[in-house]
C-alpha cells in the first residue's frame, strides 16, 4: 500500500498484479478519514446513505441534494483513497444530459468517479458520461434502484442463463467505457464467470472471492446499522452501535446522578478570583 493517491491506473495495476482492492462505503467526514487512514483503496459514497444515514426504507427517495452533502464531507476527508459518488435514482435514468450534469456535479464536488446501476439498459448513459471525460463504475446483479422490478433484495445470477446475461451486461458496460464494474449479490461461481469475461476490474459485494476486490457497507462492517437488515455475506469487525449506545447510557447516568461534571471537567481559575466570585454569589452582591 503506497501513500500516493489511488487512480484508475493504480486499480488496473492492482488487478494486473493479482491484488485485491479494499472498498468500503462512507458518508461522513469522520468515517471517511478513518477509512482513508486505515489504507482502504476505494470509498463509495453510496445511495445506501438513504438507509444508513437517513433511516429510509430503501434507496429510492434520496436525491442529488442530499448525496452532494455526503459527497462533500467525504471528499474533504480523503487524501489517498479513490472516491466514487453513487448516482441516485432518477439522476441519470431520464436522459444523457441528466447523467452528465449530475455526474459532473459529483466530480466538481471532488469525486474521482461515479457509479450507476444497470447493464445493457444504461450503456447510452454510461457512454455519455465517459464521452464527457468522467470515470464511471458499472453496477450489475442486485441493483437496489430496481427493487420493485426485481421483486425485493434477491440473489441474482442463480442459473447459467442468468449468469450469461450478467456477463453480457458486463461486456456492454466495458464497451461503453467503464473503468470497473461492481457486481452485487450473486453466487461466487457466477461472479467468477463474469470476471473471466471482462478485462476491467470486477469488484464484488456479496459475490464471493473470485473478484478483484471486496465492497462492504461501513455500517455493516462496523456494526452501526440501525435496523434488521443483516446480509449473509457481511463479516462484522466491530460493535460500534452497542459501544455508542452504552456510552450515551453511561453519560445519561452520570449527568442524572451528578457524577458529571466533576472538578477535572471544570475550568480552573485563580483561587483568589474564585473565592471573590463565590463570596459575591453567596452574599447576593451584583456588582
Ligand atoms: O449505495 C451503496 O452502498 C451501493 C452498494 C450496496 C453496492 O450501491
Amino acid at each position: 500500500m503506497g501513500s500516493s493517491r489511488v487512480t484508475v491506473s493504480t486499480l488496473a495495476a492492482l488487478k494486473a498484479g493479482g491484488g485485491k482492492a479494499v472498498f468500503v462505503t462512507a458518508y461522513d467526514y469522520a468515517t471517511a478519514a478513518f477509512a482513508d487512514r486505515a489504507g482502504v483503496d476505494m470509498i463509495l459514497v453510496g445511495d445506501s446513505a438513504a438507509m444508513t444515514m437517513m433511516g429510509m426504507p430503501n434507496t429510492l427517495a434520496i436525491g442529488m441534494t442530499e448525496m452532494l452533502v455526503f459527497v462533500r464531507a467525504v471528499t474533504r476527508a480523503v487524501q489517498r483513497a479513490f472516491v466514487i459518488g453513487d448516482l441516485p435514482f432518477l439522476s441519470y435514468q431520464p436522459s444523457d444530459e441528466s447523467a452528465v450534469r449530475n455526474a459532473g456535479a459529483f466530480v466538481q464536488a471532488g469525486c474521482d468517479a461515479v457509479k450507476c446501476e444497470g447493464g445493457r439498459a444504461v450503456v447510452a448513459r454510461v457512454r455519455a458520461m465517459t464521452d464527457a471525460g468522467i470515470a464511471v463504475m458499472g453496477h450489475i446483479g442486485l441493483t437496489p434502484q430496481s427493487l420493485a422490478q426485481l421483486g425485493g433484495y434477491r440473489v441474482q445470477g442463480k442459473s447459467l442463463d442468468a449468469a450469461r446475461r450478467l456477463a453480457d451486461d458486463a461486456r456492454a458496460l466495458e464497451d461503453a467505457g467503464v473503468f470497473a464494474i461492481l457486481i452485487e449479490a450473486v453466487p461466487a461461481e457466477t461472479a467468477a464467470l463474469v470476471h473471466d469475461r471482462v478485462r476491467v476490474p470486477l469488484y464484488g459485494i456479496g459475490a464471493g472471492p473470485h473478484v478483484d476486490g471486496q465492497l462492504v457497507i461501513s455500517h455493516d462492517l462496523l456494526g452501526s446499522f440501525v435496523g434488521e437488515i443483516s446480509p449473509r455475506f457481511v463479516k462484522r469487525y466491530a460493535a460500534v452501535g452497542q459501544t455508542v449506545e452504552r456510552a450515551f447510557r453511561d453519560y445519561a447516568d452520570d449527568v442524572r446522578t451528578g457524577r458529571f461534571p466533576s472538578p477535572e471537567h471544570c475550568y480552573p481559575i485563580d483561587p483568589v478570583c474564585e473565592s471573590e466570585i463565590r463570596h459575591a454569589r453567596l452574599n447576593g452582591a451584583l456588582t
